[in-house]
């Protein structure tokens, strides 16, 4: 892949895992524009991304830290908040880590919740990914690096909905991946297990991961270009297991 000049748009970016992610990447001098629906709380981040890049040894050269406001709902929307973005900056990669999860039965008896949980994990990040492929491709250069889920391996009861979207994303990034291969566009689906966010709150897990390590894990697959990655990677022994158990012994497991 090119190694190109340019910032690296940070979706999400107020999220439990981005949040961690773009200190990281800030604290190694890139450069990043933050974007999220949260104005007030980009700034925020955005305050502390620019100490960690001014105290780098290593900075980029580039603009520095900026925030957009973004909603990846607003899909009338899309395509001029893109044709915005890239006017204003150049690009060379997309984080991509949006995303929501609702307690089954919530999606069982609201389908507004379904509804959105699809539009969240699913539609909204299409779209939106689509506009960075054609862009990336175009530049002869650029990475795309989404979030995922471990649940979206194996389609299961008690997370039904949110998994669905996870295993629709999950083949979206895969079918990216083939129909950029030789164009220079590297596309990366991040498969995390449990991560101590908003996102889990009240959940417990022995497997649950704070989001230092867990963005630790991100930039360093990032830098070595792997293309599908668990985190922690025990999850990819964990995945494999679940996705052999066979039917009639899994319908019996409460999972
Ligand atoms: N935590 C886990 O165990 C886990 C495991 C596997 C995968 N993941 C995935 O990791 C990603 C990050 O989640 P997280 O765990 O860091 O949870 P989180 O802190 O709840 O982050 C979710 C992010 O999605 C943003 N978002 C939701 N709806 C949006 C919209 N309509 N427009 C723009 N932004 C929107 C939220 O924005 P606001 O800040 O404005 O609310 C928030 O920044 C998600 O894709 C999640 O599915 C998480």
């Amino acid at each position: 892949m090119a190694d190109l000049t340019g910032s690296i748009a940070v979706f999400g970016a107020t999220s439990g895992i981005a949040r961690a992610v773009a200190l990281r990447l800030a604290g190694e001098g890139a450069s990043l524009v933050l974007i999220g629906r949260d104005g007030a709380g980009l700034e925020a981040l955005a305050a502390l991304a620019s100490l960690a890049r001014d105290s780098s040894g290593a900075k980029d050269g580039g603009p520095g830290i900026s925030c957009v406001t973004w909603d990846v709902l607003d899909f009338g929307g899309h395509a001029e908040s893109f044709r915005a973005l890239t006017a204003a900056h150049t690009m060379k990669g997309v984080f991509f880590a949006v995303g929501t999860q609702f307690p089954q039965d919530e999606c069982e008896k609201d389908p507004a919740k379904a509804r959105l949980t699809f539009d969240t994990n699913l539609t909204g990040p299409v779209v939106i990914l689509d506009l960075f492929a054609a862009y990336f491709r175009g530049r002869g250069g650029g990475f795309i690096s989404c979030i995922s889920s471990v649940a979206g391996e194996r389609g299961r009861g008690k997370v039904l909905t949110y998994a669905a979207s996870k295993a629709g994303l999950t083949a979206y990034l895969a079918g990216l991946r083939h129909r950029l291969a030789g164009t220079g566009v590297f596309v990366q689906t991040l498969k995390p297990g449990f991560v101590r966010t908003r996102l889990t709150a009240g959940m417990e897990s022995p497997l649950m991961a704070e989001p230092a390590p867990v963005a630790r894990d991100i930039v360093r697959a990032l830098a070595a270009r792997r293309e599908e990655v668990y985190i922690p990677g025990i999850w990819k022994w964990i995945m494999l297991i679940i996705r052999n158990i066979p039917a009639p012994i899994f319908r019996r497991m409460k999972l």
